[in-house]
């Protein structure tokens, strides 16, 4: 099968002011292929749906790469 989306290492992190930094998404990497569902599950706030919004592009990735059909869509 091939691969749909493939991230690689990919954080977010957020200034949160006062030169603080929350990271809330940290190093994912994985594979999603074509036909596939995957879920996210964990307890509240631990990056779901910050992690789906990288994908997406609503936020930048600040670390790592994301591939859609094998090209790099977060450059
Ligand atoms: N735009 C933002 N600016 C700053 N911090 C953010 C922002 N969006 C999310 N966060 C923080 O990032 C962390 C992850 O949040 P996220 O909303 O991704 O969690 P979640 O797993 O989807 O939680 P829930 O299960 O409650 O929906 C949290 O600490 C949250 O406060
Ligand atoms: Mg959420």
């Amino acid at each position: 099968m091939d691969k749909l989306i493939t991230l690689d290492h990919v954080s977010k992190h957020f200034h949160v002011g006062k030169g603080r930094t929350l990271v809330a998404v940290n190093d994912i990497s994985l594979d999603i292929y074509k036909g596939e569902t995957l879920g996210v599950v964990g307890e509240s706030g631990c990056g779901k749906s910050t992690l789906g919004r990288v994908v997406m592009g609503i936020y930048p990735a600040t670390k790592g790469k994301i591939l859609y059909n094998g090209k790099e869509v977060n450059m």
